[in-house]
């Protein structure tokens, strides 16, 4: 051959292994380690309902809940609350007060809620009779529904078994979950049930024998359990959405060391910049400042017009409401205009708990520059231990968050994908193409250079 049909072949080649590169990683575009593809949390209220743990679209697990939270779920389109556990005792997240099963039965019922309880206090959660009593219990609930326990631990081992139980008697019944689907769900939803007593008890409800080495989650410290509103995204690193006031004492006790804040201040380049605030019986998503048409989001007729359910008593919102929607949300740093993150910033100096605020615009695009701006900062954090990086939904910083994670620990493109897909989020090369070029840009230099990016 000549030395020009040398070249022409060379350039082929790199032609067809960076095709095939994309290939592969497009192949693996479905794989994931959860029961079924998540949606991302909440359903029709994500920044209310960040911190519900998708099983299948019909199932949402997550702690014991207080009196707003089940609001919120009733708010975000759910027919139904389950408590596994009896709680005869009211308890408290720092600070906020969590109902006892009459009250929350109470709560329930003014927010359209059908409610109730699985277990007596007498009963074990690791048994077959605990699977028993909740597929009772879930043949007279409507979905989707959330089912909580204390800390979104148990209540997921629960339901992944009557899930297995209906696996090993119905040949039709989807998602499959067997033993070994068990432990890699689990895994990547940073719970760990590799414990003899509860491997006994999956060996007996899948019929399977007792799985020798099951993977073991990622996620440390093991005492982020206590925070189960946060999202594990891998090893130190985990999402929230908005976090309120309470939420400090508790993250900081379950040993996070930094948390950073991704959502806008309260002026970007020197505009007016605040997202909105959630705030009972009003609609996710909607403008804080209003344009033309429609005024500013927190005055009474603009909030009327952004009712959730028009037909709700007052008392949804408190005893002594005069209104059947609220109008500030304090607790979640919100002020008379929307979110306010100097106000959250306030609570964090005073308490000394390190914070960071980088925030990414809510109507941007991502882009290498964006993360890149970040990038050695997150790394630095990410040295020093676990890092929860919120902004509302939990959608921004898992695709921040992701990356980050996928940098310090050396993982590629696949992985990080995969790890989005797992949390609710699809990026590919087909879509969220402006995440994808960020991804590649970061990840993978060298096809990122190949690509043409004036596509984008
Ligand atoms: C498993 O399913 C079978 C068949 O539907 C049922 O008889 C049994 O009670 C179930 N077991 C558990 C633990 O739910
Ligand atoms: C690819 O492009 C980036 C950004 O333009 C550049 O920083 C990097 O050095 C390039 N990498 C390779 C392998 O050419």
């Amino acid at each position: 051959m000549d030395s020009k049909s040398w070249i022409v072949l060379l350039l082929l080649l790199a032609v067809s292994s960076a095709t095939k590169s994309q290939e592969s990683q497009d192949k693996g575009s479905s794989e994931v380690d959860t029961a079924t593809l998540r949606t991302p949390p909440g359903l029709k209220a994500p920044k209310k309902l960040w911190w519900l743990k998708e099983i299948t679209p019909e199932y949402h697990m997550a702690g014991r809940l207080s009196e707003r939270q089940i609001k919120y779920i009733a708010d975000g389109g759910f027919k139904s609350v389950i408590s596994l556990f009896e709680d005869n005792e009211p308890d408290d997240l720092g600070g906020e007060r969590l109902p006892t099963n009459d009250e929350a039965r109470e709560v329930a019922k003014i927010s359209g809620l059908q409610y109730a309880v699985v277990l007596d206090e007498s009963d074990d959660w690791a048994s077959v009779k605990a699977v028993e009593k909740l597929a009772k219990v879930l043949k007279t609930v409507n979905t989707p529904a959330v089912l909580h326990c204390n800390r979104g631990y148990t209540i997921t081992f629960v339901t992944l078994m009557h899930m297995a139980n209906l696996t090993r008697h119905d040949p039709k019944y989807t998602p499959r979950i067997t033993s070994k689907n068990f432990y890699k769900i689990t895994a990547a939803m940073g719970l760990d049930f590799t414990m003899d007593f509860t491997k006994a008890v999956v060996a007996e409800i899948t019929g399977e024998p007792i799985v020798e080495n099951p993977p073991k989650p990622d996620a440390n410290p093991e005492e982020w359990y206590d925070y189960w509103l946060a999202h594990s995204v891998y090893k130190n690193w985990y999402t929230a959405g908005q976090i309120s006031v309470s939420h400090l004492p508790i993250i900081k006790m379950a040993g996070f060391k930094s948390v950073v804040n991704m959502r806008q201040g309260v002026t970007m380049d020197g505009n007016p910049s605040q997202e909105a605030v959630t705030l009972l019986n009003v609609k996710d998503g909607t403008a804080t400042y209003g344009d033309d048409k429609i005024g500013p989001r927190q005055i009474p007729f603009v909030l009327e017009s952004l009712r959730t359910d028009p037909n709700r008593g007052n008392k949804y919102v408190s005893a002594d409401s005069e209104t059947n929607y609220e109008v500030t949300n304090p607790k979640e740093f919100g002020d008379e205009i929307g979110y306010s993150e100097e106000l959250e910033k306030e609570i964090f100096e005073k308490d000394g708990m390190p914070y960071y605020h980088m925030p990414v615009a809510t109507d941007g695009t991502y882009s290498p520059e964006l993360f890149g701006k970040y990038k050695d900062q997150l790394l630095e954090l990410g040295k020093k231990g676990p890092v929860l990086v919120h902004c509302a939904s939990a959608k921004r910083v898992a695709y921040m968050s992701v990356l980050a994670a996928a940098l310090q620990y050396d993982k590629d493109m696949r992985w990080a994908l995969k790890r989005l897909r797992e949390l609710g989020f699809e990026v590919s090369s087909t879509k969220k193409k402006d995440i994808y070029n960020m991804y590649q840009a970061w990840l993978d230099k060298e096809n990122y250079n190949r690509t043409d990016k004036d596509e984008l």
